[in-house]
């Protein structure tokens, strides 16, 4: 079965997770990965995280999420929100997610 190896910075964490599994569900799990929401509904922005390495295991971003993103000024391959983030796969994938600071 192939597993992804999902870290989050700046709190270090890392988990092991399948392909399907939702970041938010990670992150809800675990709270030691410190990853702040507010609206959990692609509204605030709150959940921003710099993807450090690993986007082609992320699903694709939808209308709602580029919305968010383009407030910020954030695209979809450096950036994500973590409330509408899924794992998509890839075997022996890293993943690392950074949460933003602004
Ligand atoms: S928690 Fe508001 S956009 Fe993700």
């Amino acid at each position: 079965m192939s597993r992804i190896r999902v870290r989050f910075e700046p709190s270090g964490f890392e988990v092991h997770a399948e392909p399907g599994e939702a970041i938010m569900d990670i992150t809800d799990a675990n709270p030691a990965a410190d990853v702040p929401y507010s609206c959990r509904a692609a509204t605030c922005g709150t959940c921003r995280v710099e993807v450090v390495e690993g986007s082609e295991a992320l699903s694709t971003a939808d209308e709602f999420e580029l919305e968010v993103l383009d407030i910020f000024g954030d695209t979809p391959d450096k950036v994500r929100l973590c409330c509408q983030t899924k794992l998509i796969g890839g075997a022996d994938t890293q993943v690392t997610l950074r949460v933003c600071e602004d």
